[in-house]
């Protein structure tokens, strides 16, 4: 190859100016590669070239090429490259002298260097890294620079070529110098959420043959734009909330995504438009977007809320969704219970059925949860009616009674329909007020007051108590005594009573011995209009007081202590009955109950006194040595507290008979001889009286015995028959215990002292029959059951 070459350059020697000599080489020949042959380019042989010295004197140029003296060829002796040596020039020449001796002669020889593509184009760097957003127009341009070719001509460069892709055409643009530069051109519109990083080759081409090639690659990196609004996951969101969901609660989160990056993708939320209250309600966390619940929620108030909220990205792109929100009831709403009206106080006559309230219930809950109805709790005397639109009547149901419940709590209880249900109690209090429907009564049905005999006149003697179950005016009492009659003295005079207190006051000293009962109607009468009254019984019932001395009957007091003489037969047997004191006490019960005791005797050991009978009888037979006259004194004591006494003195004188008795009471040492003579003149009248009509009682005896043949006087000894007795003895005095009808019987049979019963007997049976009279009460069994102290019965002190 080199030889073709060395041919082809050899056939041109350059023979226009003489001593010029031209050769043309490629570049980058071999070292030692010939040039041309000097010598024969000269014209000298071998011969004269020995002699000559032929040499080349440029000293520059001839380290690339040196010479042979020998064979005159010129050798490559350096590499040899153009680019080097002559950069771009197109033409590159290497020039130096040869010279030869003998006779000196120079030779110009210039030698022509040849490109060959040696070089290939090569970019800068090999490596572009271009950024670029991706917003970036279509037409943009981007210059990417150029790449170089040291060569020349065909063998430098020559053009560009990128590698295929759907964005970027290259344009290649030649600046003045020549010089080629590539560059992109967007063709269609990035998108960095589709591809961030695109990668291109680009390459650079020469003309040589074989073309060379250089490379660079293109790293075009997208940046984010913000391009990507926010997009929400749903562009209404709807929610429905319980109403009584707590406070705190997580609404709903709504999502917005942004398909950007960085703070491009940065959303935050906020509510855009939003009704003021439920701005209070709802509060929206902006960088997560969950709505929760500041306040309860009150579907009374709102029953939805409708606001909208703005995502928003970096970038400020925003976008819109809606949020809406629904309550749902919740029985929250307890009814609410109104009084519209009270009519209190209710009279207690008020009919059944008579308003008392008029009530107004109320639910702010929807549906069930506001249907309400109403009942009243207790069993009380009233009903509730439902009126009209939401009122309640109260009414009453019965009859009301103040004294039984003067005030009554009524609870109204409101219950809705809900689940579960909510109620509501109204308690209303009503009155009731006072009708004088009671009349005042008294603590008993009667009284029964006892009153013991000789009280001070005016003295309370009882205190009595009506009550009247009304109020005020109508329970107000008076007392009163209603006006009747004791034995013709009016009522008034015997008892009166404070008006006010129904204390009952003595308005004289009672006597028992004049009467012992009376009976009065008090009356209790109220304020009231009309006024209300009761009246109850009121029995006084005086009580004996041992106020009465035993009054002595027999013997008798007009002769006391000397007058009088009894005569006991000398032969008198022991256990003689001699006499009998009798005596009478006007009291009764203890007062009365008799007894009698010896206290003086002129021979103690001759009498006893019977102490319940006031019998006087031998103890012994009478001795000769017993003084003929004997003188007793007795007592008569009643069993009152303190016991009162009477005392009597009996004479007795022993004698067989009338006669010889005499001169003994004539004996008797009396204190003046006239009383003496009165008292002996006196007996003895009382001896013939008696004797006289103790005559005519046998004598009447004794006819009517004739007559009917009936020992009628025996009825005296057996048990009285008091069913026929008649009037004669009450049944109380029937054992004999009092001394009368004993010693009536016995004076009748003894034919002895009738004479000091003659009086006594009248009297007696007087005071029987007037005894009996105000007994009566007594002997009833209310009387014994209500007094038992006044007891009759005949009972002697032991
Ligand atoms: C009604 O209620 C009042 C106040 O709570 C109470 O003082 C009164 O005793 C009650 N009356 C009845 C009859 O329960
Ligand atoms: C006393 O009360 C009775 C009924 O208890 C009555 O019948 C009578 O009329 C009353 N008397 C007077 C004077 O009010």
């Amino acid at each position: 190859m080199r030889q073709v070459l060395l041919l082809l350059l050899l056939s041109f020697p350059c023979w226009a100016a003489s001593e010029q000599i031209h050769y043309s080489i490629p570049e980058e020949m071999a070292k030692g590669s010939i040039v041309g042959n000097l010598a024969k380019d000269l014209g000298l042989n071998a011969k004269e070239l020995a002699k000559r010295n032929l040499h080349a004197v440029s000293v520059d140029e001839m380290k690339y090429f040196s010479t042979s003296a020998e064979n005159g060829n010129l050798y490559v002796n350096d590499r040899i490259d153009r680019e080097r040596i002559c950069g771009k020039n197109p033409l590159c020449f290497v020039n130096f002298e040869v010279v030869i001796d003998n006779p000196l002669n120079i030779f110009h020889i210039t030698v022509s260097i040849q490109d060959i593509n040696d070089n290939a184009p090569q970019f800068l760097s090999g490596n572009i890294s271009l950024e670029t957003s991706e917003l970036t127009l279509t037409g943009t341009r981007f210059l990417l620079g150029k790449a170089e070719d040291p060569d020349i001509g065909m063998n430098s460069l020559q053009n560009y070529q990128l590698s295929p892709n759907p964005y970027f055409t290259l344009e290649v643009k030649e600046s003045q110098d020549g010089n080629k530069f590539a560059g992109l051109v967007l063709q269609t519109t990035l998108d960095r959420e589709s591809e961030q990083t695109l990668h291109l080759v680009l390459a650079a081409l020469d003309g040589g043959k074989p073309r060379k090639t250089g490379t660079a690659q293109i790293w075009i990196n997208v940046t984010d734009a913000n391009d990507n609004p926010p997009i929400f996951t749903q562009e209404v969101y709807q929610v429905s909330l319980r109403e009584n969901t707590p406070v705190g609660s997580l609404v709903l989160q709504i999502v917005a995504s942004d398909k950007d990056e960085g703070t491009n993708a940065l959303i935050m939320y906020h509510f855009s438009n939003i009704p003021a209250k439920a701005q209070q309600i709802f509060s929206l966390d902006p960088a997560n977007g969950k709505i929760t619940l500041l306040e309860s929620l009150n579907f009374e108030e709102d029953k939805e809320y409708s606001m909208t909220v703005a995502a928003k990205d970096g970038g400020g792109l925003v976008t819109h969704c809606k949020v809406d929100v629904q309550v749902i009831d919740e029985n929250d709403n307890a009814p609410e219970v109104t009084l519209i009206s009270l009519f209190s106080p209710v009279l207690e006559d008020s009919l059944p059925g008579t308003l008392i309230a008029l009530i107004n219930v109320n639910d702010k809950d929807t549906g069930d949860n506001g249907k309400v109805t109403c009942y009243l709790q207790d069993d009380l005397p009233f009903k509730i009616l439902p009126s009209s639109n939401n009122y309640y009547k109260l009414l009453t149901d019965s009859a009301l009674d103040r004294e039984r419940a003067p005030e009554y709590n009524i609870t109204v209880t409101a219950i809705d329909k809900g689940i579960p249900p909510l109620s509501t109690h109204k308690t209303i209090s009503l009155q009731i007020s006072d009708i004088n429907d009671n009349a005042p009564t008294f603590e008993r049905s009667s009284y029964s007051i006892y009153v013991p005999e000789n009280n001070p006149s005016g003295a309370s003697i009882f205190s009595m108590k009506a009550s009247d179950p009304d109020v005020d005016q109508n329970a107000r009492i008076t007392y009163s005594i209603l006006n009747s009659n004791i034995e013709e003295l009016p009522i008034s005079s015997y008892i009166s009573i404070n008006s006010e207190t129904g204390t009952l006051y003595a308005q004289r000293s009672f006597d028992y011995e004049q009467f012992r009962e009376f009976q009065l109607q008090v009356k209790a009468q109220d304020a009231g209009s009309p006024p209300l009254s009761s009246n109850v019984t009121v029995r006084v019932f005086i009580l004996d007081r041992n106020d009465n001395s035993p009054r002595i009957l027999s013997p008798s007091q007009e002769a006391k202590g000397s007058a009088l003489f009894e005569m006991v037969p000398r032969s008198a047997e022991a256990d003689y009955l001699v006499t009998k004191v009798v005596a009478v006490d006007a009291d009764s019960g203890h007062n009365a109950w008799l007894s009698y005791h010896l206290i003086q005797a002129t021979e103690p050991a001759l009498f006893t006194v019977g102490s319940h009978t006031g019998e006087i009888r031998t103890a012994r037979a009478f001795v000769e040595r017993d003084a003929v006259k004997q003188k007793l004194v007795v007592v008569v004591k009643d069993n009152g507290q303190p016991p009162l006494s009477a005392t009597t003195t009996l004479n007795l004188v022993f004698a067989e008979n009338f006669q010889e008795a005499l001169p003994e009471m004539k004996n008797q040492p009396s204190s003046s001889d006239y009383q003496s003579d009165l008292q002996f003149y006196l007996v003895l009248a009382l001896a013939v009286m008696s004797f006289l009509f103790l005559l005519t009682v046998i004598l009447a005896i004794m006819t009517k015995l004739r007559h009917s043949g009936n020992p009628q006087f025996l009825q005296c000894f057996g048990p009285v028959p008091h069913s026929k007795a008649g009037a004669v003895f009450p049944p109380n005095f029937e054992d004999g215990t009092l001394p009368y009808s004993y010693q009536l019987c016995l004076s009748s049979e003894s034919r002895k002292n009738e004479f000091s019963f003659l009086t006594p007997n009248v009297q007696i049976s007087d005071n029987i029959l007037s005894g009996e009279k105000s007994s009566v009460p007594f002997t009833s069994n209310e009387g014994n059951n209500l007094h038992p102290e006044i007891d009759n019965t005949p009972k002697g002190p032991d």
